[in-house]
């Protein structure tokens, strides 16, 4: 394993933030950075300076100070309604953005790490293996396929690409929730949710997902990673695992098809991954879904 020093994009979201907390734990030099100030009491004021990933001179100036030897890029437009209303703020964050600093990074021989989506998949045949043929429903969804593109025809730039599903957790002062915590809440105040039956999904622990992001780098694997929980359920299944196992009621529940539900971005029915690759390589082995909820 050589020298490592990590520079994090989109620290104050919730995979940011468990990145952060492994490189604390595991004493690996980083810089945490995202656009605005610091959000994460975790993260010390001295590992952390704002980096708008929009911008190509903010992108220099952090990039040329501190000398990363991987970067980890989590920061996104996550909000996949939002991309379908807001097509060019997605395609600026999502794939602009990723041409520039992989561009620095192939200049530079650094290490580039691209976060992407199970949305990149249509959702008829899942769940889906690495080596499985792309098919993007929506705005969100071709933003990031086209940033993989991107990353995988940069001549010898060294990168992966990890893609994940439903990520849940805690953390703080996040900008949008996650569905397990969401459900956790509504359900404990006894309010009325919809959900829907027709999507299935691996929901993944932030943190096992952190682990196998940074277990990549300090192996220097190239290409794609699938990383996910160990389960695809359905939303309403996921749901009512998180209903048995904090004992409360799902009498307020109401299950619905998507199509009923009218969102803005189509989503692919079944996703879910195939996670050999990531077993073998990495020694990847996610939590299941209970032991996870004790931690929440
Ligand atoms: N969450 C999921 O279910 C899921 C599923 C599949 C793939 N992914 C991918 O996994 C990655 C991490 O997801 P996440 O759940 O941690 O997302 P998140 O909580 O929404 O975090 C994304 C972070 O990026 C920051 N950001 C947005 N625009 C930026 C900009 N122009 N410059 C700098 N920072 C910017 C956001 O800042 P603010 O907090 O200030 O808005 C936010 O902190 C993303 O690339 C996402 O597409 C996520």
């Amino acid at each position: 394993m050589g020298f490592m020093k990590l520079l994090i994009t989109g620290s104050n979201g919730l995979l940011g933030q468990k990145v952060v907390d492994l490189c604390l734990s595991k004493k690996i030099d980083f810089l945490a950075t995202s656009s605005g100030p610091n959000r994460y009491s975790k993260c010390p004021q001295n590992a952390y300076v704002p980096l708008d990933i929009t911008d190509e001179h903010n992108i220099q100036a952090v990039l040329t100070s501190y000398e990363p030897t991987h970067v980890i890029h989590t920061a996104a437009m996550t909000n996949v309604d939002q991309c379908e209303l807001s097509p060019e703020a997605c395609d600026l964050v999502n794939r602009q953005a990723v041409l520039m600093i992989a561009r620095y990074c192939q200049l530079q021989q650094i290490h580039f790490q691209l976060l992407s989506t199970d949305f990149v998949f249509d959702g008829a045949a899942g769940p889906y293996r690495e080596t499985d043929q792309p098919n993007p429903l929506s705005v969100y969804a071709r933003s990031k396929f086209e940033a993989e593109r991107i990353v995988q025809q940069l001549d010898g730039l060294h990168y992966s690409i990890v893609r994940t599903i439903i990520v849940y957790g805690q953390g703080e002062n996040l900008s949008r929730s996650n569905l397990i915590l969401w459900a956790k809440e509504a359900l404990e105040k006894g309010a009325s949710i919809q959900i829907v039956h027709d999507q299935f999904r691996a929901p993944t622990w932030a943190a096992d997902l952190a682990w196998a992001c940074v277990r990549i780098c300090e192996l220097d694997q190239q290409g794609i990673f699938h990383i996910s929980g160990p389960e695809t359920l359905s939303i309403d299944q996921i749901v009512e695992r998180v209903a048995a196992f904090y004992n409360l009621s799902t009498a307020h529940i109401t299950k619905l098809s998507s199509a009923s539900l009218q969102q803005a971005a189509q989503r692919p029915p079944k996703t879910g991954f195939i996670l050999d690759k990531a077993r073998a390589i990495l020694g990847y082995n996610p939590h299941i879904l209970e032991v996870t909820f004790a931690l929440l």
